[in-house]
């Protein structure tokens, strides 16, 4: 099978697609249970015991408390299989480092999705035991969910509390600084009473869209393979070219003096306000152009 996001979503087009990505909305699609085996039939996901004995590297576990990546430790692989009989949650960072195939799938959405070259595109996967799941949040990356095997309850909402979130929350953890400044509503007590709620089986793939609530809870020994892409804002780009801009200047590049002194504050102030001319008359040079330019392929070479 030729890796790409048709593939994936299978009976979905492209466009069909795009429609439920634009207004962030999730979208499942049911595969048959062998329809990627490809990628499923993997040593690193066919079994748990598959996946411990070829993985190279220690675990993460989710401790006791919340069920969350911000709630989690590094364990031993012989821990870690012990750890998941007693019912707590596993997840592998970047099998895409020592599989190919998973490599190929990561890269291939990243480039039918037309995403950035400054996305950060990670693969990961869960294996959650009967009964158990995570907790209530959202993130700040796009996410395709392959289930590999068992049947694993999902539930997703709207999220009236923030729009395009730039880190990820959980529900009763610390709360970003930044994230904080640009909330739109309240911070609620639990999953949205009109979360959607929806089953993984075998072989099913869900586009989980950035900033949308969820939760889960496997119904059975459950492994699942994430596809997250963590790509930049408007914000990014265009710092980061205004960034490589002013990193030609020997002025900008200056340390940034007495700023804090009481007296000489006033000369740190004057000498930021001509800097500041400076860049204005810049800025109107600047065009979308010349920003993509700086970042991506096609067609801005
Ligand atoms: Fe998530």
């Amino acid at each position: 099978m030729n890796p790409s996001l048709d593939s994936l979503l299978r009976i979905v087009s492209r466009d069909e697609f795009l429609k439920a990505y634009k207004l962030d909305e999730p979208l499942l699609v049911h595969n048959p249970i062998n329809y990627l085996s490809e990628i499923t039939s993997l040593p690193l996901l066919s079994s748990l015991e598959s996946l411990i004995n070829s993985w190279p590297e220690s675990v993460n576990v989710y401790l006791p408390g919340i069920n969350d990546e911000v709630n989690s430790a590094q364990v031993d692989k012989q821990e870690a299989q012990k750890l998941f009989k007693d019912g707590f949650g596993l997840f592998f960072d970047d099998p895409n480092r020592f599989n190919e195939v998973i490599d190929t799938w990561l890269k291939a959405i990243h480039r039918d999705l037309g995403l950035s070259q400054l996305t950060y595109s990670r693969s990961l996967i869960y294996a959650i035991s009967k009964g158990h799941g995570t907790a209530t949040h959202f993130d700040q990356n796009i996410n395709f969910v392959l289930q590999v095997s068992g049947v694993k309850k999902w539930w997703l909402a709207k999220n009236n509390m923030v729009t395009n979130p730039m880190t990820r929350f959980t529900l009763g953890s610390a709360i970003d600084p930044e994230l904080e400044t640009y909330l739109e509503g309240e911070i609620p007590k639990d999953m949205p009473s009109d979360a959607l709620e929806i089953e993984l089986k075998p072989g099913s793939v869900l586009f989980v869209p950035r900033g949308i609530w969820h939760k889960t809870e496997a119904q059975s020994d459950a492994i699942s393979l994430n596809f997250t892409y963590s790509a930049p804002t408007w914000i990014d780009l265009l710092t980061s070219c205004i960034r490589a801009n002013l990193s030609q200047s020997p002025s900008w590049r200056a340390t940034a003096d007495f700023v804090n002194d009481p007296i000489l504050c006033l000369e740190a102030e004057h000498n930021l306000n001509d800097l500041m001319d400076e860049l204005k008359k810049e800025l109107n040079q600047i065009k979308a152009h010349d920003i993509l330019g700086a970042t991506e392929f096609k067609p801005y070479e």
